[in-house]
C-alpha cells in the first residue's frame, strides 16, 4: 500500500502537519472530500463509517495507514461513540480536530415515515454529535476545532422533511452554545450548512422536495473547502452557497415571505431537478 496521499490536493502543505483529525460519514462524499483535504494539509485522520468496504477503500485512495486509519461503526451505536476518541488518541497520540458528518434523512410527510425512521434521523444527526462531542472535547488540544455539518434545512425548514430540519436546526443550536463553552478550553467550534450536494445522499431523487433543488449544487469538495476555511478563519457558521444561506435566514425569520416565494422556488426547483436527473442518465 502507497504511503503518500495518491489522488489528494498538495495545495496547502502542512497547515495541519501533525495534527489528528476524527471525521464521521468519511467514506464517501462530503466526509471523503474532507478527509482528503485534512490530510493534504498534513493531518492524519479516523475515518467512521458502518461499511468496512468502503471505509477500507477510502483508507487506501488517502495513502494508506500513515494517513488514515478506518474505525467502522455506527454513529448511532452511542456506547461506541462515546469511547472512540479514548480509541483514536490511543492509537494516533492525541486528537485535534472532530468533524461531525455523518448524516441521514427519511424524507415524506411526518405520518408516511415511521417512529423508528423519525427517531434514527434525530439520533444520527443530533444526538451522536452531542455524544461524540462530549466524548472528544477532553481530548483536544488547545488549538483544536469541531465543525459540524448541518445544513440549510437547519436554516429554513423544508417541508416533509420534519425530522431532518429539526435534527439540522438543533445542531445548529449546539453548535453555538458549545462556542461558548469551547472557547474556554481554545477549542474553535463553527456549523458548514450546505444547501443540496451533489453525492449519493439524495438516495431517489424523485423523493426530494423540488425547494431543495431551487438552490445552486455545490459538490463534496465545495463543501471540504468550506470546513477548510471553517477550519483556517474560525468563522462561527457558513453557508454554502453564502446567498442561499442569506435567503434561508430571511425565510425563516419572515415565513409568510416564504409562503408567498415558495411556489416560484419549487417551479424553479423541478425545472433543476428534472435537467439533475437527465445529467445522471
Ligand atoms: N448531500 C446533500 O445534499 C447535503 C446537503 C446538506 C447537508 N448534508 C449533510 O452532509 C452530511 C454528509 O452527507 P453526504 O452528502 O456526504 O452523504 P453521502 O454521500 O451519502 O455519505 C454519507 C457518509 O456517511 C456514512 N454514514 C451514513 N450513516 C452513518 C452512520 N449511521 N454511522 C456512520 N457513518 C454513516 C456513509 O457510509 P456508510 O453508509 O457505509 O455508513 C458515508 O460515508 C450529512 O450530515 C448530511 O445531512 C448533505
Amino acid at each position: 500500500m502507497s504511503s503518500t496521499p495518491a489522488s489528494t490536493p498538495t495545495s496547502t502543505p502542512a497547515l495541519l502537519a501533525g495534527k489528528v483529525a476524527l471525521v464521521t460519514g468519511a467514506s464517501a462524499g462530503i466526509g471523503l472530500a474532507v478527509a482528503r483535504r485534512l490530510v493534504a494539509a498534513g493531518a492524519r485522520v479516523a475515518l467512521v463509517a458502518r461499511t468496512r468496504s468502503t471505509l477500507d477503500a477510502a483508507v487506501a485512495s488517502l495513502g494508506g495507514p500513515a494517513h488514515a486509519r478506518a474505525y467502522p461503526a455506527s454513529v448511532t451505536d452511542l456506547g461506541a461513540m462515546a469511547a472512540l476518541p479514548g480509541r483514536v488518541v490511543a492509537d494516533f497520540g492525541h486528537l485535534d480536530i472532530l468533524v461531525n458528518n455523518a448524516g441521514c434523512n427519511h424524507r415524506g410527510p411526518l405520518l408516511t415515515i415511521t417512529a423508528e425512521q423519525a427517531a434514527e434521523v434525530i439520533t444520527t444527526n443530533l444526538t451522536a454529535p452531542i455524544y461524540l462531542t462530549r466524548a472528544a472535547a477532553p481530548h483536544l488540544r488547545k488549538g483544536g476545532a469541531i465543525i459540524n455539518v448541518a445544513s440549510l434545512a437547519g436554516m429554513v425548514p423544508v417541508h416533509h422533511e420534519a425530522a431532518y430540519s429539526a435534527s439540522k436546526a438543533g445542531l445548529r443550536a449546539f453548535t453555538r452554545v458549545i462556542t461558548e463553552e469551547m472557547a474556554e478550553r481554545d477549542v474553535h467550534v463553527s456549523s458548514v450548512c450546505p444547501g443540496p450536494v451533489d453525492t449519493g445522499f439524495f438516495g431517489d431523487v424523485t423523493t426530494v422536495p423540488d425547494l431543495v433543488f431551487s438552490q445552486p449544487m455545490s459538490s463534496a469538495e465545495d463543501i471540504a473547502d468550506a470546513v477548510m476555511s471553517a477550519l483556517r478563519a474560525g468563522t462561527p457558521e457558513v453557508a454554502i452557497p453564502a446567498l442561499s444561506g442569506r435567503l434561508a435566514t430571511l425565510a425563516y425569520v419572515f415565513p409568510s415571505l416564504m409562503r408567498a416565494l415558495r411556489p416560484l422556488l419549487e417551479r424553479r426547483g423541478a425545472a433543476n431537478k428534472r435537467r439533475y436527473i437527465a445529467s445522471k442518465g
